[in-house]
């Protein structure tokens, strides 16, 4: 029964900021299951990452790719169409902070955590959203381990996300 509930074999999962920390974690978590993890992250780690996936006899993608730029996320998400075909999870994982004192931060250094960790939401979300839509699918997840509480509210997003797959908001600001 357990085994059941957590049966994801068939399954295709985007895990952005895959590279390492939480996002490596929950991918391992996912391909262990029995998902094909697609592995997304700007750096070359990521490809370390696909070797643990296939160490474990799963399928898997890694792609390097910055979710703050949308030319970029449509490349990828194409890619991963065609090597897959459909999406069932997307894990919005990546994000970043500046370790130095809120004080001390620089214009330029908040505008990059806005970019990757807010307009890296909507890019990635838009993409895989307008895609499921497109072939009518549902029964799909989309999993925001960093989302603004507003973006996570807003009606344009919910709205499209609970007529076509579910929505899953993290307790992150
Ligand atoms: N660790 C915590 O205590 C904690 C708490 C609350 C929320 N979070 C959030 O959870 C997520 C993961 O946390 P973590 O501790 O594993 O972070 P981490 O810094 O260890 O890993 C983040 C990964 O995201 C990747 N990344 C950064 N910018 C990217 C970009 N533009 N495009 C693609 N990939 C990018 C990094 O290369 C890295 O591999 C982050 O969004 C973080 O803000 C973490």
């Amino acid at each position: 029964m357990v085994r059941e509930l957590f049966n994801l074999n068939g399954k295709v999962a985007i895990i952005t900021g895959a590279g390492q920390g939480i996002g490596r974690e929950i991918a391992l978590l996912l391909a262990k299951n029995g998902a094909k993890t697609v592995l997304i992250d700007i750096n070359e780690k990521v490809f370390e990452v696909l070797e643990d996936i296939r160490a474990l006899n799963r399928e898997g993608l890694a792609i390097k790719c910055d979710v703050s730029n949308s030319e970029e996320v449509k490349r990828a998400v194409k890619d991963i169409l065609e090597k897959f075909g459909s999406v069932d999870i997307l894990v919005n994982n990546a994000g970043i902070y500046p370790f130095k004192p809120f004080t001390e931060m620089t214009e330029w250094e908040w505008e990059r955590v806005l970019d990757v960790n807010l307009k890296g939401v909507f890019y990635f979300t838009r993409e895989v959203l307008t895609k499921m839509i497109e072939r009518g699918e549902d029964n799909k997840h989309c999993f925001n381990c960093r989302i603004s509480h507003q973006l996570s509210k807003s009606r344009a997003l919910f709205g499209e996300q609970s007529r076509h797959s579910r929505l899953h908001k993290s307790t992150s600001p």
